[in-house]
């Protein structure tokens, strides 16, 4: 059993778990490094994070079109509702939830969150998303600061973790490379860099120092690129 990674650049990714689909973030149009538009994705659960527009995206199209599951906070599903979307899951911080072939808790992000027209959106999160079949465990981290609490996130057994290395929004480069430390992922891939100016940084020179002091495997996607990762690979 494996669980397939696709990153379309920014904090946009699909994996496919056990051939199940998941989204999260689906930041599709307007997107410049998106390589696919939201109509040729296929997705039975869509995680969101919070209600920031590069992270909505194309939530609304893709979640109507497919009838995916979204699950978000309460605060965005009910927004969500409003737009047509019934078929979503408010959870809150600290809450984990199965769905068929995942379990989905939400984490704190130290970050803020709103709708795109002004509506307050509850407190950002992250996402630990285990595979019901293998155990195999993920984090996304979300837009988020680093927090020391990373370390109970870890505490958890995390296979891999997606974090953000951009700056200015989010942690950069030097914060994050201390959240690997507090994690203890086997392996790490980074997001939400490289979209727009502010937040462009050298990946290549950080995925060094990721190999060279911490104990993660660091995972550098090209947009449109995949990785899989297996239950019983070592590191
Ligand atoms: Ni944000
Ligand atoms: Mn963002």
């Amino acid at each position: 059993m494996s669980i397939k990674v696709t990153w379309f650049g920014h904090s946009a990714f699909a994996l496919e778990v056990g051939g199940r689909s998941v989204v999260i973030d689906p930041f599709l149009s307007g997107n410049p490094l998106a390589p696919v538009t939201h109509d040729q994705l296929s997705a039975e659960i869509i995680l969101l994070s919070h209600g920031h527009g590069d992270h909505l995206g194309d939530t609304v199209a893709l979640a109507q079109r497919t009838g995916a599951t979204v699950v978000s906070n309460v605060e965005i599903v009910s927004w969500l509702r409003g737009k047509g979307v019934d078929n979503a899951a408010g959870q809150n911080l600290g809450g984990a939830a199965d769905y068929e072939f995942v379990t989905v808790k939400l984490t704190p992000a130290l970050h803020s969150s709103s709708l795109p027209d002004g509506t307050y959106g509850g407190l950002a999160s992250g996402f630990i998303i285990t595979e019901r079949a293998t155990g195999l465990r993920l984090y996304f981290a979300g837009d988020t600061a680093l927090f020391s609490d990373m370390q109970l996130i870890g505490d958890e057994g995390i296979d891999v973790a997606f974090l953000p290395i951009g700056d200015y929004f989010t942690m950069g480069t030097e914060d994050a490379l201390k959240a690997i430390r507090y994690i203890r992922p086997r392996y790490v891939v980074p997001m939400h860099y490289n979209t727009f100016p502010p937040i462009v940084q050298d990946v290549s020179g950080w995925a060094n120092r990721v190999a060279n002091e911490t104990g993660a495997l660091p995972i550098i996607l090209d947009p449109g690129g995949s990785y899989w990762i297996n239950a019983d690979n070592e590191v």
